[in-house]
């Protein structure tokens, strides 16, 4: 079989236009300005935050990360300097000299949290200090209490409230992002009631679980929280199938996260729907050049296939 002359990774997502579809994911390296620097000029498509409540969040006490048999297990519980201490340390953040675009990525325990944290992000944004292309809700932490799943969010009602009320005071500009979770039943719901609240996008989705590892010498579990949420090559298939499920009940498009290591599982992501990827738990086993490296077997995979463009293969694997 001969190769494509030309392959592009770029994508147009949200009426941004990506250089590749890797996305890094919230919560990984990405508390700092210089962090998602480092993922952007490692080769990262855009970059997301780690997600910000209202007020500072010590989190949960370490341990709070463990490696399981494909994957990690964290509880980290949130931790962050508060709303206004992120605006702070994210604004200027220069799309022309990275050329990466920033997605926002906020926590709230209930829609007046939300509502909260959204009116000090519109006004930083309407003010011109913080320039996004995204602001992502994060309704799916499994770990926290009070926060995403364990506060009920991921509903169809929740999910609809919350991004009613953050669509009300963001600026149309910058497009809204729900990321959901994948340990509902009633995902196509989740997604359809996004969508009609005026979400721009899914990102499909958080860490699956809660699950658990325990420490046989001490004979308890080595996180402090007891719990977390399970990620990496393990989730994978579960994502692809959560991904591929939404692809059939929204028109929106559809970050796939969970698993992606290799560029073959990106491919895998937009054959379920995808229209970017998120990367995560990858950068802790590739390093900061994971998105190069993924980029580069992507590129590498569209070449033998001859696809020359990755709108090609958009939810290929429904046209059966
Ligand atoms: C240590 C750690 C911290 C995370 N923190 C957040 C967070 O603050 N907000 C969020 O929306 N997702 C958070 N996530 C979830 C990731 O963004 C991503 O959805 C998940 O890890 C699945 O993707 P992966 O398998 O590529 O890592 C975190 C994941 C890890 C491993």
């Amino acid at each position: 079989m001969g190769r494509a002359d030309k392959t592009d990774l770029s994508v147009l997502i949200f009426g941004t236009k990506l250089r590749n579809p890797l996305i890094l994911a919230s919560g990984i390296t990405s508390g700092t300005k210089d962090s998602l620097e480092t993922a952007a000029k490692n080769g990262a498509g855009a970059v997301t935050t780690k997600s910000t409540t209202l007020l500072p969040r010590k989190g949960h006490e370490t341990p709070v990360l463990s490696e399981t048999p494909s994957g990690f297990i964290n509880a980290v519980g949130i931790t962050n300097p508060g709303i206004d201490a992120a605006i702070k340390e994210f604004s200027g953040w220069n799309e022309e000299k990275s050329n990466v675009p920033l997605i926002f990525n906020i926590a709230g325990k209930d829609v007046e949290e939300f509502r909260a944290i959204a009116e000090r992000v519109g006004a930083a944004i309407k003010g011109g200090t913080l320039k996004i292309s995204g602001l992502e809700l994060a309704l799916s932490c499994p770990h926290t209490p009070g926060y995403g799943t364990m506060a009920g969010q991921n509903t169809p009602e929740s999910t609809a409230e919350i991004v009613r009320v953050v669509h009300s005071i963001i600026p149309d500009s910058v497009p809204l992002i729900a990321k959901l979770s994948p340990n509902i039943s009633a995902l196509g719901e989740v997604a359809k009631a996004a969508e009609k609240a005026g979400a721009a996008a899914i990102n499909m989705g958080n860490s699956v679980g809660p699950g658990m590892v325990i420490d046989t010498e001490r004979r308890s579990p080595v996180l402090s929280f007891g719990c977390g949420g399970l990620t990496g090559p393990a989730i994978r298939p579960i994502a692809v199938r959560c991904v591929y499920d939404i692809y059939q009940s929204v028109k929106i498009p559809i970050i796939g996260t969970g698993g992606v290591t290799y560029g073959k599982d990106a491919i895998e992501m937009f054959m379920a729907g995808a229209s970017a990827v998120g990367v995560g738990t990858a950068v802790y086993y590739r390093g900061p050049k994971a998105f190069s490296l993924i980029s580069r077997e992507m590129e590498e995979w569209m070449s033998v296939h001859k696809v020359g463009s990755l709108s090609e293969l958009i939810g290929v694997a429904h046209r059966k």
